[in-house]
C-alpha cells in the first residue's frame, strides 16, 4: 500500500471521530457540553470503526416496541430497519430529550439509558412516570464535524448499533453494548460502535420552551 493511501485512510478514520471543542469552563476537562439546543434535530449514526457512506450518517428514528400500563414504548432504531418516522423532530432541553410528533405535539421523552440497553422512549399523556426527567443527555461540540454529538453521562463513545434478532428485528442504538454481563437480547459480536450526530431538523418550526 502506498504511503499516501495509508495517510488518507488514517485521515478518514480520524475525521469521523469527535475532536472536542475546547472549553474554558472548569470541570469539563476541556470539552464543551451543551445542556440545551435552541433548534430541533434528528439523530444520525456514523461508524467509528467501519467505513461510512457519507459524513452525515444513517438516520435514526423512534421504533415502536410495545405498549404497557398506558404507555407506548419506543426504541431508537435505524430508519433502514424501521422505515417509519412518527417523530420527525427531537429536542434537548436542560439535559432531557423530547420527541415531537408530526402534529408538533410533545408527549414522549427519552428515559435513563442503562448499560446494554437500547435508548428507550416512553409516550403517555395519562400517567406520570419516574423517568420522565432523565436529565443525563448533552450535546458535545466537535471541531472535526459540522454537527455536535450526543452524550449520556457526558460520554459520547459508548454508543453502538446492534441488530436485534427476530421477525422484523430492528437495529437499535445501545449504550455500553459490548460490556460483560448476562447474555443480552442482541448478539454483542454483531454490534458496531457509532457516534450520534445531532442534525438540525428540516422543519424546525417550533421554538424551544425552556
Ligand atoms: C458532565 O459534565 C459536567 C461538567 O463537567 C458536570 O457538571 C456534570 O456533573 C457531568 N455529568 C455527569 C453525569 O457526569
Ligand atoms: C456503518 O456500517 C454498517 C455495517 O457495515 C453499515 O450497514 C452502515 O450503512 C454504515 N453506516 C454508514 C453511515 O455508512
Ligand atoms: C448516508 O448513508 C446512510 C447509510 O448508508 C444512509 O442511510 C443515509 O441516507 C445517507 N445520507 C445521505 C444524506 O446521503
Ligand atoms: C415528559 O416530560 C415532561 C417534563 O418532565 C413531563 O411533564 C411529561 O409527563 C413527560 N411525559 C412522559 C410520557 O413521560
Ligand atoms: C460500562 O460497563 C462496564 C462494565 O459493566 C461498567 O463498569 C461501566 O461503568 C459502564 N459504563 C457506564 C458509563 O455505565
Amino acid at each position: 500500500m502506498k504511503l499516501s493511501s495509508i495517510l488518507a485512510a488514517v485521515f478518514l478514520s480520524v475525521f469521523t471521530l469527535c475532536m472536542p471543542v475546547l472549553s474554558q469552563s472548569p470541570g469539563h476537562h476541556g470539552r464543551k457540553f451543551l445542556d440545551t439546543l435552541d433548534y430541533d434535530f434528528t439523530f444520525a449514526a456514523v461508524n467509528t470503526s467501519l467505513p461510512n457512506a457519507n459524513t452525515t450518517g444513517a438516520p435514526l428514528v423512534l421504533g415502536y416496541s410495545g405498549y404497557t400500563h398506558g404507555m407506548a414504548i419506543y426504541v431508537t432504531s435505524t430508519y433502514y430497519t424501521y422505515p417509519y418516522n412518527s417523530y420527525p423532530s427531537l429536542r434537548l432541553v436542560k439535559h432531557a430529550l423530547r420527541a415531537i410528533d408530526s402534529r408538533g405535539e410533545w408527549s414522549t421523552n427519552a428515559t435513563i439509558v442503562r448499560s446494554r440497553d437500547s435508548l428507550v422512549w416512553i409516550s403517555s399523556t395519562m400517567y406520570p412516570y419516574p423517568e420522565d426527567n432523565a436529565r443525563i443527555f448533552s450535546a458535545e461540540g466537535c471541531q472535526s464535524s459540522q454537527y455536535p454529538i450526543l452524550t449520556a453521562y457526558n460520554i459520547s463513545s459508548l454508543w453502538s448499533l446492534c441488530p436485534y434478532p427476530g421477525f422484523r428485528g430492528q437495529t437499535q442504538l445501545v449504550f455500553n453494548a459490548t460490556t460483560a454481563g448476562p447474555p443480552p437480547l442482541y448478539d454483542p459480536a454483531l454490534c458496531y460502535p457509532v457516534n450520534i450526530n445531532i442534525v438540525p431538523a428540516e422543519r424546525a418550526t417550533v421554538t424551544v420552551p425552556l
